[in-house]
């Protein structure tokens, strides 16, 4: 194959945009609504997710995905043997189906006896309108490039203060919510301040990326809920 001419493995509308998988020599490209949401170029931020929020938590049983993109954080999720259940929670139901299918190595055989794929929204979900119930340990949101960047323009809501309030809503105690962004979001990290309790925990963790000649300042943002673990 010309590495230079993606060849569209996969294609298919939805109520909220095409969601299209494309294949660019090595590389496996994740299209939503016409925007890039993601490649395998460099996946090390989309582990980091996971794993900097997994080293955090002393007991990190239950776990929820926002975002099932190609796989990468849940995967290093389901790497974490302390983590007894996974509920990735993704809105394009023709990922999902293609993740069942095994279409792509990378997505294949990820749903198993811990983990479970959700169709649904992860904004209602956090709201407890559909989709999985919590109390979860860990709640990892990766759904956009950032809140700077959004993949659809209705997840400015999950960043938004309501938004991230119904995040920590369904924190059992001591747990932690993190979100990815490709960029620093000052906005975000005042807005979580914003929700936080007294007892909570906010911070902002730097991650440095060298892309395609660029560098490039991803981060992470993190609450911990206060409380005792298991408690
Ligand atoms: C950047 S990708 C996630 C990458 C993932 N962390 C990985 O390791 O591959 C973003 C994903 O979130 C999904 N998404 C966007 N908005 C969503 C929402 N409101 N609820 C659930 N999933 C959403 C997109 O369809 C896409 O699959």
């Amino acid at each position: 194959m010309d590495p230079a001419r993606p060849e569209t493995l996969a294609r298919e509308k939805t109520p909220d945009g095409e969601v299209a998988l494309r294949r660019r020599g090595d590389v496996l490209e994740l299209v939503v609504d016409g925007t890039f949401a993601m490649d395998t170029v460099d996946t090390s931020t989309e582990v980091l997710l996971a794993t900097e929020a997994l080293h955090r938590h002393p007991a990190p049983a239950h776990v929820l995905v926002g975002g099932l993109g190609l796989g990468f954080t849940a995967r290093a999720v389901l790497d974490d043997p302390r983590v007894r259940h996974l509920d990735v929670v993704e809105l394009a139901a023709p990922l999902v189906a293609w993740a069942r299918d095994g279409l792509v190595p990378e997505l294949a055989g990820l749903e198993d006896g811990r983990c479970r794929l959700h169709v649904a929204d992860v904004a209602q979900v956090l709201r407890g309108a559909a989709g999985p119930a919590g109390p979860w340990d860990v709640v990892l949101l990766d759904v956009d490039n950032g809140p700077g960047f959004l993949v659809h323009s209705r997840n400015a809501g999950l960043y938004a203060a309501a938004g991230l309030a119904a995040a920590r809503e369904v924190l059992a105690p001591g747990g932690l919510l993190v979100v990815w962004s490709s960029h620093r979001a000052p906005d975000l990290l005042a807005d979580l301040r914003a929700v936080a309790e007294p007892t909570d925990a906010v911070a902002e963790v730097a991650l440095p990326v060298h892309r395609e000649g660029r560098d490039l300042d991803y981060a992470l943002y993190l609450l911990r809920r206060s409380g005792m673990v298991g408690g």
